[in-house]
């Protein structure tokens, strides 16, 4: 079983980065092979809308996504963290998403041909830090995770949010929150 953890902070051991190795440190309580992605040491660029995966359902950029793609397409799960910048993801993360219309297009491909691969194929899980403390804080997170999920062939299945963590040391200060990251992470089975 492999999962995939992408972390969207630009912050090195910030609030992201502890939520989700704890969620992750939960997850592994239940065995699986988990792959880390860091999106701030990818060189990821933005899709750039040139059809080049209509047809084929591969990517035409040659960067660091390359790499990403094979993760993406063997995993049975995939928990998206981000820091909210702007009532949205952090545009670190943002390229990374973006470039899913590369497996969007290939999920067409699939849909139109009848081949396999129409079925969901896995699970997806949003993870998402903020600083205040706003009733909308986290509904473009989710909306932009939700359609992601669906590109990738999986269904949204649940998020965890966090309000009122600004200072790098946020969440590691609040072990509830960590406690409730990792009892998050043990619930994803399969
Ligand atoms: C560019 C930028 C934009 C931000 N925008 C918001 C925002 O719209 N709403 C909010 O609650 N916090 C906002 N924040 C605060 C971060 O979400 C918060 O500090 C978070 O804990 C950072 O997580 P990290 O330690 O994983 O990087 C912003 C921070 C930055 C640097």
């Amino acid at each position: 079983m492999e999962i995939v953890g992408i972390y969207g902070s630009p912050r090195k051991g910030g609030n992201t980065d502890k939520l989700l190795d704890m969620v992750l440190k939960g997850v592994h309580s239940n065995g699986g092979y988990i792959n880390r992605v860091y999106a701030r040491d990818l060189k990821i660029l933005g899709c750039r809308g040139c059809d080049g995966c209509a047809k084929t359902g591969i990517c035409v950029v040659k960067d660091d996504m390359q790499e990403i793609y094979p993760l993406l397409e063997d995993a049975k799960a995939v928990i998206l963290a981000s820091p909210i910048f702007f009532y949205g993801v952090t545009s670190q993360i943002k390229s990374l998403i973006d470039r899913g219309q590369a497996m969007w297009a290939r999920k067409r491909l699939n849909e139109k041909n009848e081949t396999p691969g129409t079925q969901a194929m896995g699970k997806g899980y949003l993870i998402a830090v903020g600083a205040t403390k706003g009733k909308n804080l986290f509904e473009c997170a989710k909306l932009v995770a939700k359609y992601y999920f669906d590109a990738l062939n999986m269904t949204y299945e649940d998020g965890l949010f966090f309000r009122g963590m600004e200072s790098i040391d946020a969440a590691d200060k609040n072990p509830e929150a960590l406690q409730q990251a990792y009892e998050f992470g043990e619930k994803i089975k399969f």
